[in-house]
């Protein structure tokens, strides 16, 4: 497994619940020979699973069991990996590396890729649908969780993102359009992760758009500290390509390696000050950020 950041004992804890959630969805995946391998593959590999800590650390913070979040958690990562899949396909990022092993396309062609990224997705959907029916009460309507996942991967959230990363003019470098490409490309399903976990767990409406504020702030630092780590990492380090960015609109680019952490560093601030008033139980809130704010892979 590759080595995530300084993890705290809680952040450790969740992944390993994730990992395991996942391992049983491959394992029971009835998916046929060809599908079979390159899902598993992407269901298993040694992802940070942030992004399903997120939801169960939401959840948490409005009196959850993780436990009983845990195939919400595992959906965000699927939808996380499927979105990987494509980042890295040749027509996008064209990578040869992803969590320390060859990228899904250059292992089983990219037929295979497309099809497994698609179905990844998919099959989400199902099981957000699926954790939300196991639980009781419901205050949030089944529609309104959905929905908050669906947009999230739509044309204005990470599709959206990753268009606009893809085709924008990187000689013309601006605040505005980058933080539009990092929002969407990466803190949309953050905010989702975040919004899911806290809706399920029956938060209240003013508990929720604190969270969400949390998660916007946070994912953003996520890929701030992303576009640094591209810069400064390597790929034993990171278990992906690096240098990818180099013709692409990056806060380091705007701001130097300095000034982008700075600004990573002020982001996490500002995601704990937006959760200062939830008290104790949001401390899993404030220790998956203190990975994000020291993870060097
Ligand atoms: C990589 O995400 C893509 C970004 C949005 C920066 P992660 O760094 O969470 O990747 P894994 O899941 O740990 O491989
Ligand atoms: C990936 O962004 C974001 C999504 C997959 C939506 P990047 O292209 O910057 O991330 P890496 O460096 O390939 O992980
Ligand atoms: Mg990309
Ligand atoms: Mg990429």
């Amino acid at each position: 497994m590759l080595p995530c950041a300084r993890v705290n004992d809680y952040f450790a804890a969740r992944r390993a619940l994730i990992d395991e959630t996942l391992k049983n969805i491959a394992l029971r995946a009835g998916a046929p020979k060809p599908l079979a391998d390159p899902l598993k593959r992407a269901l298993t590999s040694s992802g940070k699973r942030v992004r399903g800590v997120l939801l169960m650390a939401a959840g948490e913070a409005a009196g959850c069991k993780a436990e009983k979040l845990a195939d919400a958690a595992a959906a965000m990562e699927m939808i996380h990996a499927s979105s990987l899949i494509l980042d890295d396909l040749p027509s996008m990022d064209d990578a040869l590396l992803r969590r320390g092993q060859p990228t899904l396309h250059r292992e089983f062609g990219e037929d295979l890729a497309i099809l497994s990224s698609v179905a990844l997705l998919n099959h989400a959907y199902g099981l957000v649908a699926k954790n939300y029916a196991a639980l009781t009460p419901r205050q949030w309507p089944m529609l309104q969780v959905i929905k908050r996942v669906v947009d999230a991967v739509g044309w204005d959230g990470t599709i959206a993102g990753e268009a606009v990363d893809l085709h924008s003019e990187t000689s013309r470098l601006d605040f505005d359009t980058l933080e539009f490409i990092h929002s969407r490309k990466t803190g949309a399903l953050f905010v989702a992760a975040a919004a899911v976990g806290a809706m399920l767990a029956n938060t209240s409406p003013a508990a929720l758009g604190r969270i969400e504020v949390f998660a916007k702030n946070l994912g953003l630092a996520f890929q701030i500290t992303d576009d640094i780590l591209d810069v400064v990492g390597s790929p034993e380090q990171l278990g992906k390509d690096v240098g990818k960015d180099a013709d692409r609109l990056t806060f380091v680019k705007l701001a130097g390696i300095d000034g982008a952490k700075k600004l990573s560093d002020e982001l996490v601030e500002t995601s704990l000050s937006s959760i200062s008033n939830l008290g104790p139980p949001a401390q899993p809130l404030r220790d998956l950020a203190a990975v994000v704010r020291t993870r060097i892979s």
